[in-house]
């Protein structure tokens, strides 16, 4: 595309505020939006970078119900610590603001009404279950019941997590609402639907045409739901918490919160620049970029298109640099299942070090595949990239500095070979980085400024101005120099990447600030200008501090483990005290007790019964060996219906407790009772 772009709009997906976030967010969206837009800043170009919270949709007002709070005292808490978690990292947005505040809900309510008036939606009556207890819609979340493949009995109504499957409410048996937990019944509702269908064409021309510089992760998901066909979307549904529709008869329901959130991007803009907002959205010079997680992109590139298109106003995405996910030590990020690394948490142990965070998490940026953090290799590249190249480098030559030369710049003298080549070196570096940023190849970007550092620590290792010293103070001036020159470099081209040790590099070196153009050149730093004292810029982290988040990783995989066990079966609806009554269940003494042949489940007992002997098959044979069972107490139902099992009729059933792992324990009473006692 080669069209003159005069700003750059930045957004950066909106994060729900239904928890804190951690490194896979980081690593995904903000660290890559960060660096693109302190480039751009450092270019002097005209840039904003927008963010804020996500606060609607479902998951938010469970989480609320769970707590026993209101959604909105869940958003208000985690916006907070979201947005810190934001600061504390460096991510710098020129506003991060919410989906719950006023002026997004106008913006939201207006954009619909809009494309309502234009008569952009379809209005669609469909049945939808119906929690007649709560008097409430139920959103696929609040329904369970069985999963029609695994037989869960806990499946949810949009995906079973036994077996992974996704589902739709009406696949689950015996559904049940999770609100009152009575059965819901099917009941009509209408909704507002973007007809996605009727924007295909454009979309497909615009995506696969025009577009083919996108990443291939992202171009490839669109053309694939494009080749699917598109479908129409409901923009609204029935839930208590969102932006109302702002229509008569429309009491209960609310803008779907994937319609709301991406305008928030645009209200927050609005909130940012009340005045001149207008020309960022809607001028064709600006340029908009969405950065996001992958799970995000057909909202981003077909969804909230077809919505800023059918509006009429405003442009369209110029690219939307998705990147993919970032596993946890082989497993997948899961806030359920606390397998993370929290920001907050994270600053507790190691605190003042987020660019040693940012930079792990860019070297080892999910950017066209999914990716693994670990924290060995963490370690090994604070120690062996951070510490040993760029921290070693600035150290000496600031530390030689202050030794020979009084901490000021010492003069440049004649130029070797050697030195020529090394400054050629040094000046290519600029071109490349620059490439990769423009094409949000943020690790290769990276890769190249470590690759100054490199060069930096080469030309002092290969010159030794340690030993120089000795014999020629000319040559050292030199030597120094240039250090001192690519030192003011490195703070340069680490600024979009490291902040706070760029921060660092240009107090020691006592330079306010840089702009990106100075990168490459050797004459940043005058001669005779005073240095400030410096300090060390990293350090090593050792094995034990690494082995504690090992350690706590591993607790957190052990604590889940037991979790997954205590999953309790929901309670089965309310028995009449008379039917209770009709059973008859009593105690009895094991007489004789043997496997069942050919079955490896079974046990045959006999049992003294008070009123003479009975025979019960039974399941356990799996947990108990039938000998330790002769002479102990049984519960037993003695009126069931006898049945035959293997060819043998088992009068009665005994009573067994299923434990969560799904053993067996047979139920005993605590002290010796007549056989023939009834219980109850
Ligand atoms: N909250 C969504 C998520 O975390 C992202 C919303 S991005 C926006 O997946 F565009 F809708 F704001
Ligand atoms: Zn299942």
């Amino acid at each position: 595309m080669t069209k003159k772009y005069n700003r750059t709009l930045v957004t950066s997906a909106l994060p729900y505020a239904n928890g804190p976030v951690h490194i896979g967010h980081l690593a995904g969206v903000y660290v890559p939006a960060d660096i693109y837009v302190r480039y751009l800043r450092l270019k002097g170009e005209e840039v904003i970078h927008i963010g804020g919270s996500d606060e609607h949709g479902v998951p938010i007002t469970i989480r609320a119900k769970k707590e026993g709070v209101t959604p909105q005292d869940i958003v208000d808490k985690y916006h907070e610590i979201i947005k810190k978690s934001f600061e504390e990292f460096g991510i710098s947005f020129d506003i991060y603001s919410r989906t719950s505040s006023d002026i997004h809900k106008k913006t939201a309510s207006d954009f619909f009404l809009k494309l309502y008036n234009n008569g952009d939606f379809e209005e669609k009556t469909s049945e939808q279950y119906y929690d007649e207890d709560a008097q409430m819609f139920l959103a696929d979340r609040y329904i369970m019941g069985e999963c029609p493949h695994c037989g869960n009995p806990n499946a949810y109504g949009d995906q079973c997590e036994s077996c992974g499957t996704s589902l739709s409410p009406t696949d689950l048996k015996n559904p049940r609402s999770t609100i009152s937990g009575s059965a819901p019944v099917m009941r009509e509702t209408k909704h507002w639907y973007l007809p996605l269908d009727k924007h295909e064409s454009w979309l497909r021309q615009w995506i696969l045409e025009d577009h083919k510089e996108w990443k291939s992760n992202v171009y490839g998901q669109c053309k694939s739901w494009l080749d699917m066909g598109l479908q129409p979307r409901a923009v609204s549904r029935d839930l208590d918490w969102g932006v109302p529709i702002p229509l008569p008869d429309a009491t209960g329901k609310v803008l779907y919160v994937w319609f709301d959130a991406p305008i928030g991007y645009i209200s927050n803009t609005i909130e940012l620049l009340p005045d001149s907002w207008e020309k960022w959205w809607k001028g064709e010079d600006t340029k908009l970029i969405h950065f996001i997680g992958k799970d995000n992109i057909v909202f981003h590139c077909i969804v909230f298109p077809a919505m800023l298109k059918a509006e009429g106003s405003f442009i369209l995405p110029e690219n939307v640099p998705s990147n993919e996910f970032l596993n946890l030590e082989g497993d997948k990020i899961s806030t359920s299942r606390n397998w993370a690394v929290w920001l907050h948490e994270y600053l507790e142990d190691f605190p003042g070090q987020q660019d040693i965070l940012r930079y792990v998490l860019t070297a080892n940026a999910p950017e066209t595949k999914d990716n693994d953090f670990t924290w060995r290799d963490f370690q090994a590249r604070n120690n062996n990239e951070l510490v040993a190249i760029l921290g070693n480098f600035i150290n000496r030559a600031l530390v030689l500095t202050q030794k020979y030369f009084d901490n000021k710049v010492p003069q440049l003298n004649e130029l070797t070979d050697y030195d020529k080549e090394t400054l050629k070196e040094f000046a290519d570096v600029k071109n490349v980085v620059e490439t990769h940023l423009n094409t949000y190849r943020f690790r290769d970007a990276l890769k190249e400024a470590m690759n100054l550092a490199r060069i930096g620590n080469k030309y002092l290792a290969d010159t030794e101005p340690w030993k120089v010293v000795k014999t020629d103070m000319a040559r050292v001036e030199t030597i120094l120099h240039i250090a001192l020159q690519i030192t003011a470099n490195l703070a340069i081209a680490f600024e979009p990447f490291l902040p706070f040790s760029a921060k660092k590099i240009r107090e020691f070196i006592n330079m306010e600030k840089f702009s990106w153009d100075q990168l490459g050149r050797i004459d940043l730093l005058p001669v005779g200008h005073p240095l400030n004292q410096s300090d060390l810029l990293f350090a090593k982290i050792e094995d034990e501090t690494i082995e504690k988040q090992i350690q706590k990783l591993l607790d957190t995989k052990k604590a889940n483990e037991a979790s997954v066990e205590i999953k309790v079966a929901p309670q089965k609806e309310n028995v009449a005290f008379d039917d209770f009554a009709k059973l008859d269940l009593r105690v009895g003494k094991v007489l004789e007790c043997t496997k069942v042949p050919k079955a490896d489940k079974l046990l045959q007992f006999l049992i003294d019964d008070g009123m003479g002997k009975r025979t019960i098959i039974s399941g356990i044979a799996a947990w108990y060996k039938p000998e330790v069972l002769v002479g102990k107490q049984v519960c037993f139902i003695a009126n069931l219906e006898p049945r035959k099992l293997k060819g043998v009729e088992s009068q009665g059933m005994i009573l067994s407790v299923e434990n969560s792992d799904g053993s067996l324990s047979l139920i005993q009473p605590t002290t010796e009772v007549n056989p023939g006692s009834q219980i109850g």
